[in-house]
Formats: structure tokens, C-alpha cells, sequence
């Protein structure tokens, strides 16, 4: 609208000196003119709005695409004792092994206060468990799920000392909960060596 106006003043103040407005410039063409070009910016208005529209969903995907692949990322290992040295066991019950030498608990999905792993997401997963114990008692531990033992490992009264360990992979859904079970009567022994451990990851999503 400011264009045109100034057009008409245009003519208006050279008309006087220069007859071309008023004869030669057809102002209907002038105007048809204008009115695409009016016509063309507002297409090329929506069309930057679309643009921004579709810029604007593409960094909202881009940035749950990367929070997805931030939670994908789930992995532990833990030594049983912090420190010192020493037997957990033998107890009259079974009992749930706390492993507080933490390593690594990438997702934080290990809590070293329980001992217990629950599962971010639904996906495949493997964990390991390794027990180490000295001359005497038998050593037992079982891997459970949700409370139900999935595998487990046995040192029977060893001479000397005994090793074993044992390792799963599990199709956990989300909230899922793995955790090792020291037996009844049985014991297992931890140092500074951390002979006496647990971990686990998620292979991937399911
Ligand atoms: C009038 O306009 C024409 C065409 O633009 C130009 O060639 C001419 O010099 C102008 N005459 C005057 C007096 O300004
Ligand atoms: C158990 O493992 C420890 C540490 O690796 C080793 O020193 C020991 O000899 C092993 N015990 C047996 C009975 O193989």
C-alpha cells in the first residue's frame, strides 16, 4: 500500500514536467502488477510458516531421539564390600546380597542400598554374578527375578576356598527387579580384590 501510494504521488508531482504517467504508464497494469507481487509475498509468508512449523517438529524429534538414546544407555557393576574384608554368612535364612562397591551404575538403575536392579525399560538384558569364599561352608547364590531365581552358582564345602559364577540374559519389562540371594547357610567372601561381584546392562531395547 505505502508503494502504491507513492507511485501515485510520483505522477502526480511529474506530470506537470513529464507526461509519461498520465499517458504512457498504464496504471491498471502498475496495479495489476502490485497485486501479484502482494499475492506472491503472502504465499512465501505461509510458505515460511510451514518451514517454520516443520523446522520446529524436527528439533522436537531430534531432542527426544537423543533423550531416548540418553535412557538406552544402562549399566552396572558392583564388588560386595566397600571395604575391608571379610564373610557375609552364613544366616539362618536366605538374604539378599548388598553389593556396595559400586563401579560404574550408568542409568542409575543399581541401588547400592538394596542390591537390587530394576529395569528402565522393556529390552533384553545380561547380568553376571561371581562369588569367591574360603575353606568350609558351602557357598550358594541364586540370581533372582521379581523374587523367582533364574540361574545360580555353588561352591560345595570347599577344602581350600571356592569360585563360581553364572550369567543370564533375561527379557525384562520395565520396572522388572534382579537381585542376587545368598542361601540359607551358605556364605561368600569379599576383600579389597573384589572376588565377590555383580553387574549387568541392557543389550537393547525391545
Ligand atoms: C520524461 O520521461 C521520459 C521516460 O522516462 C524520459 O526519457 C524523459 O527524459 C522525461 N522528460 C522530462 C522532461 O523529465
Ligand atoms: C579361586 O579364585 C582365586 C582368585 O582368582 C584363586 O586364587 C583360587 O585359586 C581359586 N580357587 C580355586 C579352588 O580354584
Amino acid at each position: 500500500m505505502v508503494v502504491l501510494q507513492m507511485i501515485l504521488l510520483l505522477c502526480a508531482g511529474s506530470s506537470v514536467a513529464n507526461d509519461s504517467c498520465s499517458t504512457n504508464v498504464n496504471i491498471y497494469a502498475e496495479l495489476e502488477k502490485l497485486k501479484n507481487m502482494e499475492e506472491r509475498i503472502q504465499n512465501l509468508e505461509e510458505m515460511n510458516e510451514a518451514l517454520k512449523i516443520i523446522v520446529q517438529d524436527s528439533q522436537n524429534q531430534l531432542k527426544s531421539l537423543q533423550m531416548e538414546n540418553q535412557a538406552k544407555k544402562v549399566a552396572f557393576s558392583a564388588g560386595l564390600l566397600e571395604s575391608g574384608r571379610g564373610n557375609t554368612g552364613p544366616f539362618h535364612t536366605g538374604k539378599t546380597l548388598v553389593y556396595k562397591k559400586v563401579f560404574s551404575n550408568i542409568g542409575g538403575a543399581y541401588d547400592s542400598n538394596t542390591g537390587i536392579f530394576t529395569a528402565p525399560m522393556k529390552g533384553a538384558y545380561y547380568f553376571r554374578f561371581y562369588g569367591h569364599c574360603h575353606g568350609g561352608p558351602t557357598m550358594a547364590i541364586s540370581l533372582l527375578k521379581n523374587g523367582e531365581t533364574q540361574c545360580s552358582l555353588h561352591s560345595f564345602k570347599p577344602a581350600s576356598n571356592g569360585n563360581a559364577s553364572n550369567g543370564v540374559v533375561l527379557t525384562l519389562e520395565t520396572g522388572d527387579k534382579i537381585s542376587t540371594r545368598l542361601w540359607q547357610n551358605t556364605w561368600v567372601y569379599d576383600d579389597p580384590a573384589s572376588y565377590t561381584s555383580f553387574g549387568g546392562f541392557l543389550l537393547f531395547p525391545m
